[in-house]
């Protein structure tokens, strides 16, 4: 056994115990600069013509620098007031996962967000200087449907989308999404996301069509030409049409060990052949901008990467429209803060995401492009792609149909367009029988997803991570269970909705729904692809059904493939559905035959993204040496085209529990031995855990007040993870209740009171969730930790520590000592 304390500091664990890391091991670590010549080409269509062109040397000559800059700067609606714009003459705004519109909650519909578009431009288009006003350009996440607003259609998250092989389909769900992003006030959606996920545990995996580079070229430019109209079309905005960003360049889907944000250590061939592939068709179709990417190559963050950014992208690649930041991504290039980043501008970034540094950055860079640090040559670049693309998109017309339009939320017309998605995005990985239900039938619906609008939709919708949506935040959604209710209807049958699978009258088929919880960047990240690792409650009642000679059909939500031999044996039927969006009833229109039992529709999905047989199977793509999938890319059965599933191994072969590890923790920071400092009065002894045998660390305070701290490796930056709501959980049990007060604190901060976790009952073993919010409210310094754990003690305490690890799980988490 494992003596002594886990505390869990890095992901590079979970590589070396990866099977995967063997296929993993970087070769040219130290390269990062692309040769131009390999690369494909593409060319902007209709981005340049002569009249822009001299609109824009017009309108650049009678710029000052500091317009010109403001240009090259995009704030967050969170941190930013529309007066603001008066001194600061800002080109861009967004609207963040998780900022609300001005004066309004979070989860609002669309007339507070065409109120904020309007307080911003009201201000933006106020005469100033030489010229006629500038008008803003307005980005947010609308990718998958306008999904920030309470009203809008949410479509399928790509993962899904990609499973339908509908290219034809992108292009109409694209232009629906335009049309609710304008509508509502944004002239900016950032999507397409063209990213190529090759590990299945990153939290953004369902962001990408497919593992497979061919799906999302056939994707990229359909979608492009569905939000912004074919290349050449004029007065975008006014037609319904906004400006598209393909993201994220490049290489998002290739980091290492699947972590968000990390490095992608691939040679310059496999960025090309697998990474660059939808950036293609993407450009060809006139994508107006394209997002750089957080992600680095060969240790070499993106935001700084000259070779790419501009000599391939902008030079052999031919894209003339520009290049935004992501969220602060330019206080991660070395040398740089969120607040002052010439490097990312030489880089060939052309606007910087600042969410809430933006005033810093502003006035840096005026310095930096009047002292010569950046070129003038560069700011003028930027500044004429950037004007460039807002003639193009039609906002020098103060005309917004669109905007405020009633009827184009969540209106007849799009919402079927997503159910047909949501159809042709179900794959059927197994059918014995059961599918599909008569219409005439009584089924019993359960799981806890079959009536969760918050879980069918997942990350990105109304919330940034998607969590704590209810039903009601969906007025135009329907919920898989609704659906299912309105399909039996017509043919005499019956739904009965139970969560928990209890019943009254057996019916005659229960289908079950069941999957993920909605997340997220960062916070989706997981250490193995087992389903529910520990805690099997969907397996359990898929077991309790079957028990009771009910036939069972599962439907999968959830944001990659994960393994699920087990539910897959107590299964009739499985369906992975994804992450369906607000329209349940595509469900039904294929699992639902009529009267009769004889199919309404067929199932046509194919999966995007090949099926693993074990857990961990991280990195399981096809083409890849060693591939070995449960299910193979492609693969999808239907009425048409049974198959049969034989019984599955249930070992999972792969024992996340064994990782000692938190993918949070450390990114990218070797594993040091965890040291503890303590000062005199403090003793500690290894004691049996709550789970090994001494699997815990006893910690007595023996005398006055004394200081322990647990962490000793180098610095860390937790900065980010602390913006995500992420939280430090620590395993403990009490065994001498505290004395006296007890603070805790990271590194040196002066910490906060948490006496109150160390009082009460002994000797039972707790966990507690504490956002690193708290830590960071109370002095700690976030960006460089050197010991996460510290506990000061006044007087005697003792309890045994079994575990400290970075968890996301925000609703369960508390701050203690304060109100
Ligand atoms: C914002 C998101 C952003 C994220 C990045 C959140 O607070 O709402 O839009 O992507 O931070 O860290
Ligand atoms: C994400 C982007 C997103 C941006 C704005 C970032 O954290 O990586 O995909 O567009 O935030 O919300």
């Amino acid at each position: 056994m494992r003596p002594g304390l886990k505390l869990l500091l890095s992901t590079t664990i979970i590589w070396a115990a990866s099977p995967a890391f063997a296929q993993h091991v970087p070769t040219a670590l130290s390269d990062a600069t692309a040769h131009p010549a390999k690369w494909p080409t593409a060319g902007s269509q209709g981005l340049t013509d002569p009249a822009t062109e001299k609109f824009v040397t017009d309108l650049m000559a009678t710029m000052t620098l500091e317009e010109k800059v403001g240009q090259m700067i995009q704030a967050d609606i969170g941190a930013m007031k529309p007066e603001e714009l008066r001194q600061y003459p800002l080109g861009s705004i967004l609207a963040g996962g998780s900022s609300p519109p001005l004066g309004a909650p979070d989860r609002s519909p669309q007339m507070p967000w065409v109120e904020t578009a309007k307080a911003f431009r009201a201000v933006a288009m106020e005469p100033r200087g030489k010229h006629a006003p500038i008008p803003l350009i307005f980005g947010i996440d609308a990718v998958h449907g306008n999904s920030n607003v309470v009203g809008a259609t949410v479509f399928p998250h790509n993962i899904g989308l990609g499973a339908m092989r509908d290219p034809a389909l992108m292009r109409r769900i694209g232009k629906a999404t335009a049309e609710e992003t304008a509508a509502t006030g944004p002239d900016w959606a950032f999507g397409p996301t063209l990213t190529v996920p090759q590990d299945d545990r990153w939290g953004r995996a369902y962001e990408g069509y497919s593992e497979d580079p061919a799906i999302v070229r056939s994707y990229a430019g359909e979608m492009v030409l569905g939000l912004q109209g074919a290349p050449g079309t004029k007065d975008r905005i006014q037609k319904g049409y906004v400006a598209a960003s393909a993201k994220h360049f490049l290489g998002d889907g290739g980091t290492l060990g699947g972590v968000d944000q990390g490095d992608a250590q691939v040679s310059e061939d496999e960025l090309i052949a697998i990474h660059a592939q939808g950036y293609v068709p993407a450009i060809q179709a006139g994508s107006l901008t394209v997002m750089a990417s957080f992600s680095s190559w060969n240790g070499a963050k993106m935001h700084g990467n000259k070779s790419l950014l501009t000599d391939v992208l902008k030079g052999r690649m031919g894209f003339q429209g520009f290049v935004v930041g992501d969220w602060n991504g330019h206080g991660q290039v070395t040398g740089c803060t969120i607040t002052d980043c010439p490097a990312t501008f030489n880089a060939g970034l052309d606007m910087a995401m600042a969410p809430d540094g933006w005033k810093g950055l502003f006035e840096s860079t005026v310095r930096h492009a009047r002292d010569g640090t950046i070129p003038m040559s560069r700011i003028d670049d930027a500044v004429r792609r950037i004007l460039r693309v807002k003639v193009k998109l039609g906002l020098f017309d103060p005309a917004r149909p669109f905007e405020g339009k009633a009827g184009v939320l969540g209106n007849p017309e799009h919402r079927a367009i997503a159910r047909e998605a949501v159809a042709k995005s179900l794959v059927l990985l197994k059918n014995q029988g059961v599918l599909p239900i008569k219409a005439s039938a009584n089924v019993l619906v359960a799981g806890p997803g079959a009536d969760s609008m918050g879980q069918q939709t997942g990350g990105w919708t109304l919330s940034w991570q998607g969590d704590g949506n209810s039903n009601a935040d969906f007025p135009n959604g329907q919920t898989i269970y609704s659906g299912i209710a309105e399909a039996v209807k017509t043919g005499g049958g019956t739904a009965t909705l139970s969560a928990d699978g209890s019943f009254t009258a057996k019916p005659d088929v229960a289908i079950v729904v069941f999957g993920e919880q909605p997340y997220a960047e960062m916070r989706g990240d997981i250490a193995t692809l087992e389903f529910q690792p520990g805690d099997k409650q969907a397996l359990a009642l898929l077991r309790k059904l079957k028990a009771a000679g009910v036939p069972t059909v599962s439907v999968f939500l959830s944001g990659r493939p994960l393994w699920v031999n087990p539910e897959l044996n107590a299964s009739d039927a499985f369906v992975a559905a994804w992450l369906p969006g607000s329209e349940g009833a595509g469900v039904a229109d294929v699992l639902i035959g009529d009267k009769a039992g004889k199919p309404r529709k067929d199932f046509r999905g194919t999966l995007s993204f090949s099926w693993p047989k074990t857990a961990g199977q991280f990195t399981l793509n096809k083409g890849k040496p060693g591939y070995d999938p449960l299910f193979a890319l492609g693969y999808g059965l239907s009425y048409a085209r049974p198959g049969k599933v034989a019984a599955l191994s249930e070992v999972p072969g792969f024992d996340a529990a064994a990782l000692n590890t938190s993918i949070y923790f450390a990114k990218g920071v070797a594993p040091k031995p965890f040291a503890f400092a303590a000062e005199a009065n403090v003793t500690r002894a290894p004691i049996d855990g709550p789970q090994t045998q001494e699997g815990a660390q006893q910690l007595n305070w023996t005398g006055g007040p004394a200081r322990l701290s647990i962490g000793g490796a180098s610095p860390i930056n937790l900065s980010r993870e602390t913006n995500g709501d992420l939280s430090l959980q620590l395993i403990y049990r009490l065994d001498r209740a505290a004395t006296g007060p007890v603070t805790l604190s990271m590194g040196e901060g002066k910490g906060f009171d948490a006496t109150s976790l160390f009082t009460g009952e002994t000797g039972n073993w707790r966990t507690v969730k504490i956002l690193l919010k708290c830590y960071q409210q109370s002095g700690s310094d976030m960006n460089a930790v050197g010991a996460p754990v510290v506990v000061r003690a006044a007087a005697p305490l003792s309890f045994s520590l079994a575990d400290a690890r970075i968890v996301s799980d925000p609703a369960n988490s508390i701050c203690p000592g304060s109100k």
